[in-house]
């Protein structure tokens, strides 16, 4: 890289990291209004008042009780960040590719895979009018075709400032371990995934089975969960590079202790914390697709399952893996985890 290149990220990443830095130590919510004046989006007609205000007004009045939830959430991530995080690195701008802009209503929304993250970018789609009206219509491969959105890391770093002043920030996060047991299923175990199971599950084949099969040397098919785990476990593979964003941490991917984010929503919770965060948009008639009421049992079923032939020197070496996830969110250890 050249030099002069090489000095131009380096005071990229140098500004970012003091813009962000000085937004983690302002007050949560200083009064947003003002802010907005520079945003000149379509919602500053004058009447219509940004997610942001929303959430404001919430606070300031008589909070309901689900308002007073978030806010609690809010104060125990920073509480957290505060307690378990030391000196970090500045954050470049493609730390910042997660994170999905919608600059018609001024929302910054943080995807996490396994964590209804197709929905979300459904609903992105269709309050930016880019698709049907209806997230429902929307196909899964559509929502997550890359570019069908804008993120953060598109942008200079003045204008990713004033968004990241100006906007509602939100994530949706999911028990750790519930969110592996799904990964595994969704990309390793099912049949359907043949794609993913190329890509990674030869690998760990090759590398953890001493006399593998030549078929699955090829296809990478038959990966059992304890292997799964121990890919995930095994130094080399995070010396091989960052996770993939299926299993990576949620706080790698978003850096909630960088990034303010106004609304920290829960799979556990999804369908009252998608409504709440729609709320603030003011989209009327837009209804987050909620998955069927038995299936957010069934996945945690899964986990318990897939968990039970995991031994407890593994789960615990995983809680170690996945602590800041668990600390930051407020998870405790599963009740399936076997900690004797
Ligand atoms: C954290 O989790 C505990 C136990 O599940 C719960 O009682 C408490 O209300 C949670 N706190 C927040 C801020 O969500």
């Amino acid at each position: 890289m050249g030099r002069r290149l090489w000095r131009r990220r380096a005071l990229v990443a140098a500004c970012l990291g003091a813009a962000l830095l000085l937004l983690l130590n302002a007050p949560l919510l200083a009064p947003p209004a003002f802010e907005n004046r520079a945003v000149g989006s379509s919602w500053l007609g004058g009447k219509r008042r940004s997610p942001l205000q929303m959430l404001y007004d919430l606070d300031q009045g008589p909070r309901s009780a689900l308002a007073e939830v978030h806010r609690q959430r809010r104060d125990l991530l920073r509480r957290a960040c505060s307690h378990h995080t030391r000196r970090q690195r500045l954050l470049r701008p493609e730390d910042l590719r997660h994170v999905l802009v919608d600059d018609a209503h001024g929302l910054l929304y943080c995807y996490v895979p396994k964590v209804a993250c197709t929905n979300w970018k459904r609903v992105l789609l269709a309050l930016s009018g880019r698709g049907p009206g209806d997230p429902r219509a929307i196909p899964a491969h559509e929502a997550h075709a890359p570019g069908r959105l804008p993120s953060l890391a598109d942008f200079s770093p003045a204008e990713v400032n004033r968004r990241l002043r100006a906007y509602l920030a939100f994530l949706f996060v999911r028990e750790p371990f519930e969110r592996l047991a799904s990964a595994y299923r969704n990309k390793l175990q099912r049949p359907w995934s043949a794609a993913f199971q190329r890509r990674f599950g030869t690998g760990i084949v090759r590398r953890l089975r001493p006399r593998p099969d030549p078929d699955a040397l090829v296809r990478g098919h038959d990966v059992r969960f304890a292997e799964f785990l121990a890919y995930l476990l095994d130094p080399r593979t995070r010396r091989d590079g960052p996770f993939n964003e299926h299993w990576e941490r949620a706080h790698a991917l978003c850096h909630p202790c960088r990034l303010r984010y106004d609304v920290v929503g829960k799979f556990e919770t999804l369908a009252e914390d998608a409504a709440f965060v729609l709320s603030l948009v003011g989209a009327p008639g837009l209804r987050f697709p909620e998955p069927p009421s038995w299936a957010q049992a069934a996945a945690r079923d899964r986990a318990a399952r897939l968990f039970r032939d995991i031994s407890p020197f593994y789960q615990q070496r995983l809680y170690g893996l996945y602590r800041m996830d668990f600390l930051l969110f407020n998870y405790s250890h599963p009740s399936y985890q076997r900690l004797r």
